[in-house]
C-alpha cells in the first residue's frame, strides 16, 4: 500500500468507523429467581435459538454443591429455564484444584447440539476436563473423556442425529455417533456407536475439524505433517467424506492441499466452513512466520467430489491499530458474505468489526462485552444476520439480551427472507392466499421455486405440512426426481400439487424444501432447502 493509499485508508476507516450496527430488535430481559448465579458461556443453535449456562457456586475453590442452569431462550423469544441433575453427576465432571494453586480457573461451556440436548464441558483453565451431554428437561444422559480439540457436528437434515470426533492417535480418527431414540417423549434416550477410521499409514494426523454435509452425512478435514528424522518435511490437508449414514466405512479421502507445491502451514486459531451454494470454503488462519504483523488466512473451495476449486490467501492488516493483531483475532465468515472479527487484547475499545467480502472494513460494535471459550461464533445468528451479546447484573439477578444487525444483507432480498443464498422467488409467495377452486377441470397446481443459479433436479424432498393447533401434519411428500416435478427453464422448478393435499380451506400450510432437492448445474453441488415455518401460505375458497 502506497503512502497516499495509506492516509486516504486512514481516512476512509475513520469516517466509516462510526457505529453502524444497530439494534436489532427490543433486547430481551430476564429475572432469575436464583441468588449467587454465575454466567458460564454461551452458544446458539443453527435456528438461532440461544443457551446460556450459569453456575451457583458455593465455594469458588472446591466447587462443593456447585449447580448448574441452563436457559434456552426460543426464536419467539420464550426462555426455558432448566436446573441440571446434580445427583446425576456421580463422577467427577467438575476438576478438582489445588487448594494452594492461584491458578484454579475452573470454566463451564455449553456446545448446542440438537433441539432437546446440550454438550456442557468443564474446563481447568485451557484445556477441557470432561464433557455430558444433557436434555432439556435436565436429565443427563452421557459422559466422557474426550481428547483435546474434539469436533462436535450437528446434522444439517435430522432433528435426531449428531456426532463427535476426536484424534485417537496420529493415525486414527475416532467417531461417536448418537441417534435420540423417542424424541417425541420427555423419556427419550440416546443411541451411542462408536466407530474409529485409520488414516493412512503415511501421514501424522495433528488437528482435525469436522462439519455436516449439505447433502448429508459429514466429513472430516485432517492436518497432517510428514516427518524425517523428526524434522516436519510436509504439510498436507485431506478431506475424508461420510456421505453414507449408513456405512461410516464407505468413506473416501482426498488430498486438498500439499506444501510440496504452495506455502509451508502452521495452523493457528480455529477453523471454519461455509458452504455458499457453489461449494465448501474451509477458513483457518496460517502463520507464515514471515511477518508476524499479518494474520494470515488461508481458504481452500472445494466441491464435494473433493475437487478443489480455488486456493487463497486473505491477509487481515495487523498494522491497522483499529482493526485485527496477529494471534489476537477471531475471524468468522458469515452465512450471507463478509467476515466479523474481533481483537483480544481491545475489548474495552469496541473492536468487533464487519468486513464485507474483500475485507474492506463496514461498521464496527461499539459495546463491551467477555467473551467465553466459544469465542464470537457462539453469539452470531447466522441466517437472522444477528448478534447477540448478554449483560447479566449479579446484584439484582437479571438479565439481559441485546441483539445487533450484522447488515451482512438487506432484509428485502429474497434469500433473507427464505434464509437461502439461491432463492430468487416462490409461488405462492410468503403467506399468499391461495384460492382452491370448489368445481374445476384441474385437479392440481403448480408451485414454483426460482433460483438465482442453473439448477437440475435432485432427490432431496419438498413437503407440504398443515398447522394443526401448535403442531403440525405432513400432507404430501414430493422427492425432486419425481414425475411431479419439472424443470421450466434454467432456474425454476414447477412441483405439481394436488388439490386433495390443500383439501382444507381458511388453513394454514407450510412448505418445506430438504438440502439436495435441487443440485446447481454448475458443478453439481447439492443446494440448501426452505426450513420448516418459513414458507408458508393460507387456503381460500375461490
Ligand atoms: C415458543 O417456542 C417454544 C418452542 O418451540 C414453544 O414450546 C412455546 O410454546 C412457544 N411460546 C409461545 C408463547 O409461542
Ligand atoms: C491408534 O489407535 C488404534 C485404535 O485405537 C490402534 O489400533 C492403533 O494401534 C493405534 N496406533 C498407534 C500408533 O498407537
Ligand atoms: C413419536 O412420534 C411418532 C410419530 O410422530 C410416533 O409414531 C411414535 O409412536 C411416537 N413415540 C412415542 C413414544 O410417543
Ligand atoms: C417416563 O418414565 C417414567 C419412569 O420410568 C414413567 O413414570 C413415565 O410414565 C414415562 N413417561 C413417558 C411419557 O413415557
Ligand atoms: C506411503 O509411503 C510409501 C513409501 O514412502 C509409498 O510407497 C506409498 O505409496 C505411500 N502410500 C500412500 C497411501 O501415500
Ligand atoms: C509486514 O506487513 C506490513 C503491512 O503490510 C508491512 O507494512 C511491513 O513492512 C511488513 N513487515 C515485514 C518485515 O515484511
Ligand atoms: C483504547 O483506545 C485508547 C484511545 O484511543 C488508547 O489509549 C488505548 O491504548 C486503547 N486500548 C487498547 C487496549 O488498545
Ligand atoms: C461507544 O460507547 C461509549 C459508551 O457508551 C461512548 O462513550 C463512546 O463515545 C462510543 N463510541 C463511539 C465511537 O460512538
Ligand atoms: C423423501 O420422502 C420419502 C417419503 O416420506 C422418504 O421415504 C424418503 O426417504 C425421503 N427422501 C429423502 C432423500 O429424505
Ligand atoms: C385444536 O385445539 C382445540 C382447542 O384446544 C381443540 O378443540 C381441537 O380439537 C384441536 N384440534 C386438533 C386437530 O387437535
Ligand atoms: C424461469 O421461470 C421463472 C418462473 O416462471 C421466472 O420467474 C424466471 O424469470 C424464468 N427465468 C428465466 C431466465 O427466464
Amino acid at each position: 500500500m502506497s503512502v497516499l493509499n495509506r492516509i486516504l485508508w486512514i481516512l476512509i476507516v475513520s469516517l466509516i468507523l462510526l457505529p453502524i450496527l444497530s439494534h436489532a430488535q427490543e433486547p430481551l430481559e430476564y429475572i432469575e429467581n436464583l441468588p449467587n448465579l454465575h454466567y458460564e458461556g454461551s452458544d446458539t443453535y443453527q435456528d438461532g435459538k440461544i443457551i446460556i449456562l450459569f453456575t451457583q457456586r458455593n465455594n469458588e475453590i472446591k466447587f462443593i454443591n456447585t449447580k448448574l442452569y441452563l436457559r434456552i431462550v426460543f426464536v419467539n423469544r420464550t426462555v426455558l429455564p432448566i436446573e441440571i441433575n446434580y445427583n446425576s453427576f456421580s463422577f467427577d465432571f467438575i476438576p478438582e484444584c489445588d487448594v494452594n494453586s492461584f491458578d484454579c480457573n475452573i470454566l463451564f461451556t455449553p456446545k448446542a447440539l440438537i433441539d432437546g440436548y446440550v454438550l456442557i464441558e468443564s474446563r481447568l483453565g485451557s484445556s477441557p476436563y470432561r464433557e455430558i451431554i444433557v436434555s432439556w428437561n435436565g436429565i443427563m444422559h452421557k459422559k466422557f473423556n474426550l481428547r483435546d480439540n474434539y469436533q462436535v457436528i450437528t446434522s444439517l437434515d435430522s432433528q435426531k442425529e449428531f456426532l463427535i470426533t476426536e484424534i485417537k492417535n496420529a493415525t486414527t480418527l475416532g467417531c461417536r455417533r448418537f441417534t435420540v431414540l423417542n424424541s417425541n417423549n420427555s423419556n427419550s434416550t440416546i443411541n451411542e456407536e462408536i466407530e474409529t477410521f485409520s488414516i493412512s499409514k503415511n501421514i501424522t494426523m495433528y488437528q482435525h475439524s469436522s462439519f455436516s454435509l449439505t447433502e448429508g452425512g459429514f466429513a472430516t478435514i485432517i492436518f497432517s505433517v510428514t516427518k524425517s528424522n523428526d524434522l516436519i518435511k510436509l504439510t498436507e490437508i485431506h478431506i475424508r467424506f461420510f456421505k453414507s449414514n449408513n456405512d461410516l466405512a464407505l468413506s473416501k479421502q482426498y488430498l486438498l492441499y500439499s506444501s510440496i507445491s504452495g506455502k509451508f502451514l502452521t495452523i493457528i486459531g480455529g477453523c471454519q466452513n461455509t458452504f455458499d451454494g457453489s461449494g465448501y470454503t474451509f477458513f483457518f488462519s496460517d502463520n507464515d512466520g514471515t511477518n508476524l504483523s499479518l494474520n494470515d488466512y488461508f481458504q481452500i473451495h472445494f466441491l464435494s467430489s473433493g475437487a478443489v476449486t480455488l486456493i487463497d490467501n486473505k491477509a487481515f492488516d495487523g498494522y491497522n491499530p483499529d482493526i485485527i493483531n496477529y494471534y489476537t483475532a477471531e475471524i468468522v465468515p458469515l452465512f450471507y458474505g463478509g467476515y466479523i472479527g474481533y481483537d483480544r487484547f481491545k475489548l474495552e475499545n469496541s473492536s468487533i468489526i464487519i468486513f464485507d467480502d474483500n475485507i474492506n472494513v463496514k461498521g464496527i460494535l461499539n459495546r463491551t462485552f467477555n467473551l467465553d471459550v466459544n469465542g464470537l461464533k457462539a453469539h452470531i445468528i447466522q441466517k437472522q444476520s444477528l448478534i447477540w451479546f448478554i449483560d447479566y447484573n449479579n446484584n439484582n439477578y437479571n438479565w439481559m439480551i441485546n441483539f445487533y444487525n450484522l447488515n451482512s444483507i438487506d432484509i428485502a432480498d429474497s434469500r433473507y427472507i427464505y434464509q437461502n443464498l439461491n432463492i430468487q422467488g416462490t409461488f405462492p409467495n410468503i403467506n399468499e392466499n391461495i384460492q382452491i377452486p370448489s368445481l374445476t377441470s384441474s385437479n392440481s397446481l403448480d408451485f414454483i421455486i426460482n433460483y438465482n443459479k442453473p439448477i437440475l433436479l435432485s432427490n432431496g424432498n419438498l413437503t407440504i405440512y398443515q398447522y394443526l393447533n401448535e403442531s403440525i401434519i405432513s400432507r404430501q411428500s414430493v422427492s425432486g426426481i419425481s414425475e411431479l416435478c419439472k424443470l421450466v427453464n434454467d432456474t425454476a422448478v414447477y412441483i405439481k400439487i394436488f388439490f386433495s393435499t390443500l383439501h382444507q380451506i381458511n388453513v394454514k400450510y407450510g412448505i418445506r424444501i430438504d438440502n439436495d432437492f435441487v443440485k446447481t448445474s454448475l458443478n453439481e453441488e447439492p443446494l440448501f432447502g426452505i426450513s420448516e415455518g418459513i414458507w408458508n401460505f393460507k387456503t381460500c375458497k375461490f
